[in-house]
């Protein structure tokens, strides 16, 4: 079976910049995320880098990742920073209630979580406890990280082995105080960000974009309440500063029965369908809270972050269930294809998006056994994506495009996004069609363009993954494409994700 595609690029119609930040990831103190994920220790026979597992800081470098967010999610609302500083052997342990109910050494605190920043080249995204710190531990938090002179906390660093201040851009005031993090109603949780904000300070020349914690999926009236709490408080004459720099929101996928619910590796057509429009309507819950900001923020002074998203199936069998340990599959790449287009195309508002989570958790882009690494199938997507780093979005239009039908709605099987830096373009197409090809031709306006690569990712179906006794079987592999008097024609295969790579004259 075949079907057919058509779009439009106008290669010289350029839009707003597209943020590395948005290709961002998160690390949980979460199963086996932190520990025996990127921590093994230094005494550890896994090769590490001051106790930083090597392979999995070698595989994420090539990604690029731009920030990295920590400790929590849930974790980061019962997380005491001091707990995690000093001497190793002398660190409390404590009770990991969020998640499997284990006791952790601490080992991994704010020295070791900063090393890996800089391991990975990837800026830090601290995320403050609410729930149940102080506002005081908050504020001395950002003092250790960020203040450089001999202030009582940057003294305290200092006795700690680390002489000069690290830069924090990225500061997360709570997360998802609606749940796991206080249970407190928006209008409750909009008045602790505002005095949480207001001392989480700026030392030296560090900056902090302090994100309010905002809602679950499309909560509009979350998103409401925290908007109007900051323009309130702008437009208090003694206050007069935005409280926070953005607000967040998160977006679990799943195919329409709810989180935990379903198999990571064996799913039905119909579930499969499912998947691809839960992923797709990302586009409706993004437009519905930049409509919100926009009627009190019409010059977009606050951004928007997805600072939590990816699917989230069935802990694998065998596996601590509270551990979120899934396998990865074509279908999650596909997820994670669909996502980066929406994306790409609210770029102008949208700053940052996090997956959940980099290793060993939810949709992670590398999973771990013993001393064997395998890079899943969304690993690949965001490789074959890093194009659109800081690029520039380019108009990109689907004029015909096959379609199902998914309960009353119709789902079009195809999406794209363009972008342009310098004298290249990126094109990434999403093809969701459970089995059939597609002949895709793709008019290139406004400006010449030679092909330089085109690849295809893809597997026998769309529940192939991959393991560490076959780690390759879902793989970028080259794409046969050309582009003939300004056009660009390729046969996608069933469930692929496909990039194309241009040089413009
Ligand atoms: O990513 C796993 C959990 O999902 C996070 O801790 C929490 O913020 C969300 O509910």
């Amino acid at each position: 079976m075949s079907a057919v595609a058509r779009a439009v690029v106008d290669l010289d119609v350029v839009g707003a910049r597209i943020s590395r930040h948005l290709y961002g990831h998160f690390a949980e103190h979460l199963g086996r995320c932190i520990y025996n994920g990127f921590w093994v220790g230094e005494g550890s026979e896994i090769p590490n880098v001051r106790g930083i597992r090597r392979d999995v800081v070698d595989a994420l470098r090539a990604l690029r990742i731009p920030n990295l967010r920590w400790p929590g999610g849930c974790f980061a609302d019962a997380y005491h920073w001091r707990d995690g500083i000093g001497p190793r052997d002398e660190r409390p342990r404590i009770a990991n209630t969020n998640w499997g109910d284990v006791v952790e050494n601490n080992h991994f605190g704010t020295h070791e979580f900063m090393d890996l920043c800089d391991l990975l080249g990837a800026d830090a995204y601290v995320n403050g406890n609410v729930g149940s710190g102080t506002v005081q531990e908050m504020s001395e938090w950002a003092e250790y990280l960020t203040r450089g002179d001999d202030s009582p906390m940057a003294r305290l660093r200092r006795e700690n082995g680390r002489d000069e201040p690290w830069r924090v851009p990225f500061w997360g005031l709570g997360n998802e105080p609606w749940g796991c993090g206080g249970n407190m109603s928006a209008e409750a949780y909009a008045e602790q960000a505002r005095r949480y904000a207001m001392y989480s300070r700026n030392h030296g020349d560090n900056r902090l974009v302090r994100i309010a914690a905002g809602a679950n999926e499309d909560d509009l009236d979350w998103t409401r309440a925290l908007m109007k709490g900051a323009v309130e408080s702008h437009t208090n004459v003694l206050y007069n500063s935005l409280p926070y720099e953005a607000i967040s929101f998160h977006y679990y996928t799943h195919s329409g029965s709810g989180i935990n619910t379903e198999d990571a590796t064996a799913f039905t057509d119909a579930q499969f369908y499912d998947t691809m429009a839960y992923a797709t309507d990302i586009d409706r819950v993004i437009r519905g809270h930049i409509a919100v900001m926009d009627s009190y923020d019409p010059d977009r002074r606050i951004d928007l972050v997805c600072d939590e998203w990816g699917t989230w199936w069935n802990a694998a069998e065998g596996t601590n269930p509270g551990f979120l340990f899934q396998q990865n599959t074509v279908r999650d790449a596909l997820v994670a294809g669909i996502h980066f287009d929406v994306f790409h195309r609210h770029a102008s508002r949208l700053a940052m998006a996090n997956i959940a989570q980099t290793i060993n958790v939810l949709q992670a882009m590398v999973l771990t056994d013993g001393d064997r690494m395998v890079l899943t199938p969304t690993y690949h997507v965001f490789e074959m994506n890093s194009g659109h780093h800081d690029a520039r979005q380019l108009s990109a239009h689907l004029l015909e495009a096959p379609t199902t039908m998914v309960g009353d709605d119709e789902l079009t099987l195809v999406s794209l996004s363009a972008s342009t830096s310098e004298d290249a373009a990126l094109i990434s197409l999403t093809h969701m069609s459970v089995d059939a090809d597609c002949r895709v031709r793709v008019d290139l306006r406004g400006r010449a363009a030679k092909l330089t690569r085109a690849r295809v990712l893809t597997g026998e179906s769309a529940t192939t993954f991959n393991d560490p006794d076959a780690p390759d079987r879902v793989a970028p592999a080259p794409l046969e494409a050309q582009i003939e008097d300004g056009v660009l024609t390729a046969q996608l295969p069933p469930h692929s994700f496909a990039t194309f790579e241009l040089h413009l004259g």
